[in-house]
């Protein structure tokens, strides 16, 4: 065999990543609002993908050790509830891990299509779930799920698609982009299709606050990361020792919010403009929902889906919901 012409992969990645030009624009239209904000999608490029990955094995970061837990302990059930042969598309796969709880526990899946912002993400989690379910046909796709995404057809026909958004990445929308989100979605499930999203649930505000400040100061970290793919990728010079990751509870708002604080008044340059920032300006870089179920409920509904079942841990920190139109 040549090696210097085998393919790296031997499935069909639909490669729609953001440009340097998409990031650029984002950051430029977010420094130039007031107050300052930059998209938290952009968190993911292949370092901090990693750090997220470091992030979930922080003991105070509890969501995706109570979701994979749930997801295990309960994935007899939703499988059943799901039936057979469907086409699994997930948003926001990251690693795969709980990927493969759900894989594992449907009857007959046709093919998975992870949706994944992060090229290096997507390749390294499609080669390690494709060693795991050789009868699956792989069909991954780099792109940003918030634009639309043409789907992969299957090889086979699927009796219907689910869409797999777990993490509680909803909560990093605020109500009116997650309504867009979910309706998008609505569209993109078809006939019949449903979704199956995590959620993270509203609980004492000192253990959400605590996952998104972890002591050893990966979530920080992984914050302040996004300067520096902006300095790599788009030829801005912030300086990361400028800025310090806040993160607070605003419990009337039910959501973390999470702020990149400046240090000191300073300007920043980013493609040839200036923006001037004043000592302890906040810049707002994520947000994380948390859910109540009546707040859901009514969230999905804006979106024309309604919730059919949810499983939840023992201690409700931490929600499944299956949507349908
Ligand atoms: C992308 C939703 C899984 O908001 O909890 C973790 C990202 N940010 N710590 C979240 C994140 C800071 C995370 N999710």
């Amino acid at each position: 065999m040549n090696l210097a012409t085998a393919p790296a992969h031997a499935w069909p990645l639909t490669d729609l990543r953001p440009s340097p030009d998409d990031i650029l624009g984002d950051a430029l239209a977010g420094l130039s609002s007031t107050p300052k904000r930059l998209p938290s999608k952009y968190f993911y490029d292949a370092a901090g993908s990693r750090l997220f990955e470091a992030i979930t094995r922080q003991p105070e970061y509890y969501l995706t050790r109570v979701e994979l837990a749930l997801l295990a302990r309960r994935a007899a059930d939703i499988a059943r509830t799901l039936g057979p042969r469907l086409h699994v598309v997930e948003y926001g796969s990251g690693s795969g891990r709980k990927t493969r709880l759900l894989l594992d526990a449907l009857q007959a899946p046709i093919a998975y299509t992870p949706v994944e912002i992060s090229r290096a993400t997507v390749l390294d989690s499609t080669a390690r779930l494709a060693d795991a379910f050789p009868g699956i046909a792989m069909l991954p796709v780099c792109a940003d799920f918030t634009r639309p995404v043409p789907l992969p057809t299957p090889p086979q026909p699927a009796r219907g698609r689910l869409l797999f958004f777990p993490g509680s990445t909803l909560g990093n929308f605020d109500d009116h982009e997650a309504v867009a989100l979910l309706a998008a979605m609505r569209d993109t499930l078809g006939s019949g299709g449903r979704a199956l999203v995590g959620i993270d649930l509203v609980k004492d505000p000192a253990v959400i606050e605590a996952a998104y400040n972890d002591a050893a100061g990966v979530t920080a970290a992984f914050t302040l990361n996004l300067l520096a793919r902006l300095n790599r990728e788009v030829g801005s010079d912030f300086d990361l020792a400028a800025f310090r990751h806040r993160a607070v509870y605003a419990a009337s708002r039910q959501r973390i919010e999470t702020d990149l604080v400046s240090l000191r008044e300073q300007s920043v340059y980013v493609a040839g403009r200036t923006f001037a920032f004043a000592a302890g300006e906040a810049m707002r870089v994520e947000i994380s929902a948390k859910y109540t179920d009546a707040g859901f409920a009514t969230l999905v509904a804006r979106a024309g889906l309604r919730v059919v079942a949810g499983w939840n841990d023992a201690r409700d920190w931490f929600g499944l919901r299956l949507l349908e139109a």
